[in-house]
Protein backbone atom coordinates (compact mmCIF):
# COMPACT_ATOMS: atom_id res chain seq x y z
CA UNK A 1 0.00 0.00 0.00
CA UNK A 2 1.40 3.46 -0.85
CA UNK A 3 2.16 5.84 2.09
CA UNK A 4 0.81 9.41 1.79
CA UNK A 5 3.95 12.03 1.58
CA UNK A 6 3.38 15.45 2.14
CA UNK A 7 5.76 17.75 1.21
CA UNK A 8 6.70 21.65 1.94
CA UNK A 9 8.72 23.60 -0.82
CA UNK A 10 10.38 26.63 1.35
CA UNK A 11 11.65 28.39 -1.90
CA UNK A 12 13.70 31.63 -2.04
CA UNK A 13 12.37 32.18 1.33
CA UNK A 14 13.42 32.40 5.38
CA UNK A 15 15.91 33.34 6.89
CA UNK A 16 18.64 31.25 8.51
CA UNK A 17 17.45 31.38 12.36
CA UNK A 18 13.64 31.46 10.49
CA UNK A 19 14.29 27.97 8.86
CA UNK A 20 15.42 26.34 11.91
CA UNK A 21 12.56 27.65 14.03
CA UNK A 22 10.13 26.66 11.65
CA UNK A 23 11.71 23.31 11.01
CA UNK A 24 11.62 22.90 15.25
CA UNK A 25 7.77 23.74 15.01
CA UNK A 26 6.68 21.23 12.81
CA UNK A 27 8.67 18.46 14.55
CA UNK A 28 7.12 19.19 17.57
CA UNK A 29 3.91 19.51 16.24
CA UNK A 30 4.35 16.37 14.54
CA UNK A 31 1.05 13.86 15.51
CA UNK A 32 1.83 10.54 14.05
CA UNK A 33 4.65 8.56 12.08
CA UNK A 34 1.97 8.75 8.89
CA UNK A 35 2.35 10.46 6.50
CA UNK A 36 6.00 10.71 5.26
CA UNK A 37 7.07 14.17 5.60
CA UNK A 38 9.77 16.13 3.39
CA UNK A 39 10.40 19.93 3.76
CA UNK A 40 12.85 21.56 0.81
CA UNK A 41 14.76 24.35 2.58
CA UNK A 42 17.12 26.58 0.33
CA UNK A 43 20.51 25.09 -0.42
CA UNK A 44 22.43 26.67 2.43
CA UNK A 45 20.53 26.00 5.54
CA UNK A 46 20.04 21.88 4.56
CA UNK A 47 22.77 20.94 6.45
CA UNK A 48 21.96 22.58 9.91
CA UNK A 49 17.80 22.16 9.08
CA UNK A 50 19.29 18.36 8.41
CA UNK A 51 20.68 17.99 12.16
CA UNK A 52 17.61 19.60 13.99
CA UNK A 53 15.33 16.69 12.35
CA UNK A 54 16.83 14.05 12.39
CA UNK A 55 15.55 11.18 14.03
CA UNK A 56 11.83 12.96 14.26
CA UNK A 57 10.40 11.46 10.92
CA UNK A 58 11.11 14.49 9.00
CA UNK A 59 12.89 14.40 5.41
CA UNK A 60 14.64 16.90 4.05
CA UNK A 61 15.05 17.27 0.34
CA UNK A 62 17.09 19.87 -2.09
CA UNK A 63 14.89 22.44 -4.69
CA UNK A 64 17.28 21.76 -7.09
CA UNK A 65 20.49 19.89 -8.65
CA UNK A 66 22.50 20.75 -11.40
CA UNK A 67 22.54 18.36 -14.35
CA UNK A 68 26.09 17.43 -14.81
CA UNK A 69 28.06 14.94 -12.15
CA UNK A 70 30.69 17.62 -11.68
CA UNK A 71 33.15 20.55 -13.30
CA UNK A 72 33.50 23.60 -14.39
CA UNK A 73 29.96 25.40 -13.25
CA UNK A 74 30.40 27.93 -10.85
CA UNK A 75 28.12 28.26 -8.46
CA UNK A 76 25.97 25.00 -9.17
CA UNK A 77 25.49 22.92 -6.85
CA UNK A 78 25.48 18.55 -8.16
CA UNK A 79 23.43 15.54 -6.69
CA UNK A 80 26.64 13.86 -5.79
CA UNK A 81 27.03 16.92 -3.31
CA UNK A 82 23.64 16.73 -2.11
CA UNK A 83 23.83 13.08 -1.57
CA UNK A 84 27.28 13.72 -0.07
CA UNK A 85 25.65 15.77 3.48
CA UNK A 86 22.93 13.27 3.66
CA UNK A 87 20.25 14.64 1.77
CA UNK A 88 18.20 11.90 0.61
CA UNK A 89 15.28 13.93 -2.14
CA UNK A 90 15.57 16.44 -4.64
CA UNK A 91 12.54 18.41 -6.51
CA UNK A 92 12.63 18.47 -10.31
CA UNK A 93 10.68 20.34 -12.99
CA UNK A 94 9.01 22.72 -10.76
CA UNK A 95 7.26 25.24 -12.75
CA UNK A 96 9.29 28.12 -11.77
CA UNK A 97 12.20 26.54 -12.95
CA UNK A 98 11.02 25.59 -16.10
CA UNK A 99 9.57 29.51 -16.60
CA UNK A 100 12.37 31.71 -14.90
CA UNK A 101 15.24 29.16 -14.95
CA UNK A 102 14.73 27.92 -18.74
CA UNK A 103 14.52 24.33 -18.21
CA UNK A 104 13.73 21.90 -20.64
CA UNK A 105 12.60 18.27 -21.14
CA UNK A 106 16.01 17.52 -21.78
CA UNK A 107 17.72 19.39 -19.11
CA UNK A 108 15.16 17.51 -16.57
CA UNK A 109 15.96 14.54 -17.64
CA UNK A 110 19.70 14.64 -17.33
CA UNK A 111 18.70 15.94 -14.05
CA UNK A 112 17.07 13.10 -12.92
CA UNK A 113 19.63 10.79 -14.28
CA UNK A 114 22.17 12.50 -12.10
CA UNK A 115 20.43 12.48 -8.97
CA UNK A 116 19.20 8.83 -9.62
CA UNK A 117 23.05 8.07 -10.24
CA UNK A 118 23.44 9.83 -6.72
CA UNK A 119 20.81 7.59 -5.20
CA UNK A 120 18.39 10.85 -4.52
CA UNK A 121 15.20 10.36 -4.65
CA UNK A 122 13.43 12.19 -6.88
CA UNK A 123 10.24 14.62 -6.75
CA UNK A 124 9.31 15.39 -10.50
CA UNK A 125 6.74 18.18 -11.21
CA UNK A 126 4.30 18.45 -14.21
CA UNK A 127 1.39 20.27 -14.85
CA UNK A 128 0.01 22.60 -17.40
CA UNK A 129 -0.63 26.43 -17.90
CA UNK A 130 -4.10 27.62 -17.88
CA UNK A 131 -4.39 28.38 -21.75
CA UNK A 132 -3.66 24.37 -22.19
CA UNK A 133 -6.52 24.06 -19.95
CA UNK A 134 -8.71 25.72 -21.58
CA UNK A 135 -8.41 24.26 -24.63
CA UNK A 136 -8.47 20.86 -23.15
CA UNK A 137 -5.48 19.80 -24.08
CA UNK A 138 -4.12 19.61 -19.85
CA UNK A 139 -4.01 15.55 -20.34
CA UNK A 140 -1.49 15.31 -23.11
CA UNK A 141 0.73 18.25 -22.29
CA UNK A 142 1.28 16.55 -18.77
CA UNK A 143 1.64 13.30 -20.78
CA UNK A 144 4.38 14.76 -22.66
CA UNK A 145 6.34 16.05 -19.81
CA UNK A 146 6.42 13.03 -17.83
CA UNK A 147 7.54 10.78 -21.48
CA UNK A 148 10.24 13.14 -21.95
CA UNK A 149 11.65 12.98 -18.44
CA UNK A 150 10.57 10.28 -16.45
CA UNK A 151 9.03 7.15 -18.86
CA UNK A 152 12.66 6.63 -20.02
CA UNK A 153 13.68 5.07 -17.10
CA UNK A 154 14.11 1.96 -15.94
CA UNK A 155 10.88 0.17 -13.60
CA UNK A 156 13.80 -0.15 -10.81
CA UNK A 157 14.50 3.77 -10.82
CA UNK A 158 10.87 4.22 -11.62
CA UNK A 159 10.64 3.20 -7.85
CA UNK A 160 12.79 6.14 -6.72
CA UNK A 161 10.65 8.74 -8.25
CA UNK A 162 7.26 10.61 -7.09
CA UNK A 163 5.32 12.36 -9.12
CA UNK A 164 3.95 15.87 -8.45
CA UNK A 165 0.67 17.21 -10.28
CA UNK A 166 1.17 21.07 -10.15
CA UNK A 167 -1.02 23.13 -12.39
CA UNK A 168 1.16 25.94 -12.98
CA UNK A 169 -2.46 28.41 -12.85
CA UNK A 170 -2.94 27.28 -9.26
CA UNK A 171 0.62 27.33 -7.92
CA UNK A 172 0.64 30.73 -5.82
CA UNK A 173 -2.36 31.76 -7.07
CA UNK A 174 -4.83 30.70 -4.66
CA UNK A 175 -6.73 29.18 -7.42
CA UNK A 176 -6.81 25.35 -6.47
CA UNK A 177 -7.67 22.73 -8.40
CA UNK A 178 -10.96 21.05 -7.92
CA UNK A 179 -10.77 17.56 -6.10
CA UNK A 180 -12.20 16.28 -9.26
CA UNK A 181 -9.77 18.11 -11.60
CA UNK A 182 -7.02 17.08 -10.12
CA UNK A 183 -8.25 13.31 -10.03
CA UNK A 184 -8.74 13.05 -13.16
CA UNK A 185 -5.08 14.32 -14.08
CA UNK A 186 -3.60 11.68 -11.10
CA UNK A 187 -5.51 9.15 -12.68
CA UNK A 188 -4.79 9.21 -16.44
CA UNK A 189 -1.02 9.44 -15.05
CA UNK A 190 -1.36 6.02 -12.71
CA UNK A 191 -3.05 4.40 -16.16
CA UNK A 192 -0.28 5.87 -18.44
CA UNK A 193 2.36 4.67 -15.61
CA UNK A 194 0.16 0.78 -15.77
CA UNK A 195 0.44 0.44 -19.64
CA UNK A 196 4.07 0.99 -19.77
CA UNK A 197 5.04 -0.81 -16.43
CA UNK A 198 2.45 -2.96 -15.13
CA UNK A 199 0.02 -2.72 -12.45
CA UNK A 200 2.35 -3.03 -9.54
CA UNK A 201 4.34 -0.14 -10.61
CA UNK A 202 1.18 1.69 -11.20
CA UNK A 203 -0.08 0.69 -7.51
CA UNK A 204 3.18 2.05 -6.15
CA UNK A 205 3.79 5.13 -7.57
CA UNK A 206 3.03 8.24 -5.39
CA UNK A 207 1.34 10.96 -7.23
CA UNK A 208 0.91 14.17 -5.06
CA UNK A 209 -0.88 17.38 -5.50
CA UNK A 210 0.60 20.86 -5.48
CA UNK A 211 -1.17 24.83 -6.31
CA UNK A 212 -2.58 26.28 -3.48
CA UNK A 213 -3.31 23.46 -1.21
CA UNK A 214 -4.08 24.77 1.96
CA UNK A 215 -5.42 23.31 5.02
CA UNK A 216 -9.26 24.12 4.11
CA UNK A 217 -9.01 22.17 0.45
CA UNK A 218 -6.61 19.43 1.55
CA UNK A 219 -9.25 16.90 3.03
CA UNK A 220 -11.16 17.09 0.13
CA UNK A 221 -8.29 16.77 -1.89
CA UNK A 222 -7.23 13.46 0.33
CA UNK A 223 -10.04 11.98 -0.35
CA UNK A 224 -9.53 11.27 -4.08
CA UNK A 225 -8.18 7.74 -4.65
CA UNK A 226 -5.59 8.37 -6.67
CA UNK A 227 -3.85 11.84 -4.79
CA UNK A 228 -1.14 10.71 -2.42
CA UNK A 229 0.21 13.79 -0.79
CA UNK A 230 0.54 17.48 -1.21
CA UNK A 231 3.58 19.53 -2.51
CA UNK A 232 2.86 22.67 -0.81
CA UNK A 233 4.37 25.97 -1.48
CA UNK A 234 2.72 28.97 0.45
CA UNK A 235 1.37 26.99 3.61
CA UNK A 236 4.15 25.39 4.34
CA UNK A 237 6.11 28.41 5.63
CA UNK A 238 3.86 28.44 8.95
CA UNK A 239 3.93 25.39 10.46
CA UNK A 240 0.33 25.25 12.05
CA UNK A 241 -1.08 24.98 8.44
CA UNK A 242 1.32 22.91 7.35
CA UNK A 243 0.59 20.26 10.16
CA UNK A 244 -3.10 20.63 9.62
CA UNK A 245 -2.12 19.60 5.47
CA UNK A 246 -0.45 16.53 7.07
CA UNK A 247 -2.99 15.25 9.01
CA UNK A 248 -5.39 15.68 6.49
CA UNK A 249 -3.66 13.26 4.43
CA UNK A 250 -2.75 10.24 7.66
P1 LIG B 1 1.73 27.03 -3.52
O1 LIG B 1 3.03 26.43 -4.23
O2 LIG B 1 1.28 26.00 -2.50
O3 LIG B 1 2.19 28.31 -2.86
O4 LIG B 1 0.72 27.25 -4.57
C1 LIG B 1 3.13 25.08 -4.59
C2 LIG B 1 4.44 24.79 -5.23
O5 LIG B 1 4.98 25.67 -5.92
O6 LIG B 1 5.00 23.70 -5.08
Amino acid sequence: MRRNLVAGNWKMNTSFREGISLAKEIVGSIESKKPEILIFPSFIHLSEIQNNVSGHFIQVGAQNCHHKASGAYTGEISAAMLQSIGISHVLIGHSERRNYFNETDDILNAKVQRALEASLQVIYCCGEPENIRTKGQHIDFIQHQLENVVFNCSKKDLEKITIAYEPIWAIGTGKVASPEQAQEVHQSIRSTIQTKYGEDAAHSIRIIYGGSCKPDNATALAQQPDIDGALVGGASLNATDFISIVNAFV
